[in-house]
């Protein structure tokens, strides 16, 4: 993730707004040493048309995180809907007008030698200027990683635990040596499981096919999205089974999915073209209906995104933008 880190931007850190340059840990914070944090990634998007900020599902990650943290212990004591208010307030403080990432952290925070863990603990929220992670409009040449995605019963891949990123960055680093754009991890029983930082949908026979969560990925929020709009929108029969690694080469279209890649087609794998190694109808148009459902302009969907005027105004914290979505 590449982003100019302003030291005047306004960041929560234990409780307070303060610029970044403020915002420090010790070097024998529990986890720098040990892994112990769990983090959420949240995008806002930018309409220039309506001159507001959307957030994509806050509330939806915010209850991941929570839930991911208790895997750790670690506890964040504001319920969701108020990490969004917070969230709502770091936008107005650092009058965003583009598009946004937001990046919560919460970690082990004891300054100590020693593994074990405690319960002192703290989280901060940053929200950064953020365009296109991964350019994938003509889509992207993956490559199957040689290193295997780590296991529930290792480190949980359904959670975003700092820790079990190095598997991520190992097999991202890879990648981008070999002269692939994003790595697909395999799971320790050979199946697909996911890239290094989003999940993955394969469109064969008709079929919209992902891995299930039990397969040691993580429970990605765009996923269930995406699995929404290709029921409700494209009619298409979604299932979740196991994918061999050769099933890859032989699909009709290939997707990514992830709040910061957004929704990626694939059009080679291994050096091998998916179909005729151009971007496919169901990849392109569950782009399309991604990225305006993110800016709030499908009203059936409308729910999934809470509105960040540039004024200070109550933030829409309605019922609606509150509901929790899943298929
Ligand atoms: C390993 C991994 N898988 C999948 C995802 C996609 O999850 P989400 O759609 O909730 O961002 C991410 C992104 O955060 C990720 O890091």
């Amino acid at each position: 993730m590449k982003t100019e880190t302003n030291p005047d931007l306004i960041v929560y850190f234990r409780g307070e707004y303060v610029p970044l340059r403020e915002a420090r840990v010790g070097i024998l914070t529990h986890a720098l040493h040990y892994g112990t944090g769990v983090f959420e990634g949240i995008r806002g998007y930018w309409d220039d048309a309506g001159q507001q900020l959307f957030l994509m599902r806050p509330v939806d990650h915010y209850r991941r995180w929570r839930q991911n943290c208790g895997i750790l212990r670690i506890s964040v004591p504001p319920p969701a809907e108020q990490l969004a208010e917070i969230t709502v307030e770091l936008i107005r403080r650092n009058a965003f007008r583009t598009d946004i990432y937001v990046r919560p952290i919460a970690w082990k925070c004891a300054e100590r030698i020693g593994v074990s863990t405690d319960d002192e603990d703290a989280f901060a929220i940053v929200a950064l200027p953020f365009g296109e992670y991964l350019p994938s409009d003509n889509g992207l040449h993956a490559g199957i990683s040689s290193w295997r995605r780590i296991d529930d019963n290792a480190i949980p891949a359904r959670a975003k635990i700092c820790g079990a990123y190095v598997n991520s960055a190992l097999a991202s680093d890879d990648a981008r040596r070999e002269g692939f754009d994003e790595a697909i991890l395999l799971n320790e029983s050979g199946h697909v499981a996911e890239g290094a930082t989003c999940n993955l949908f394969m469109l064969r026979k008709g079929k919209l096919i992902t891995p299930p969560v039990t397969e040691n990925v993580l429970e990605g929020i765009t996923r269930d999205t995406i699995m929404t709009l290709a029921q409700l929108e494209l009619a298409l029969h979604v299932v979740e089974r196991p994918i061999d690694r050769s099933e890859l080469y032989i699909c009709d279209e290939l997707f990514l999915t992830g709040t910061a890649v957004g929704i990626a087609p694939v059009v080679r794998v291994d050096h091998r073209p998916v179909k005729d190694g151009s971007v496919g109808t169901v990849s392109r148009d569950l782009r399309r209906m991604y990225s305006d459902a993110a800016l709030g302009r499908l009203s059936a969907y409308r729910k999934w995104v809470l509105p960040v005027g540039s004024e200070k105004q109550e933030p829409e914290l309605h019922a609606a933008s509150l509901a929790e979505t899943t298929v």
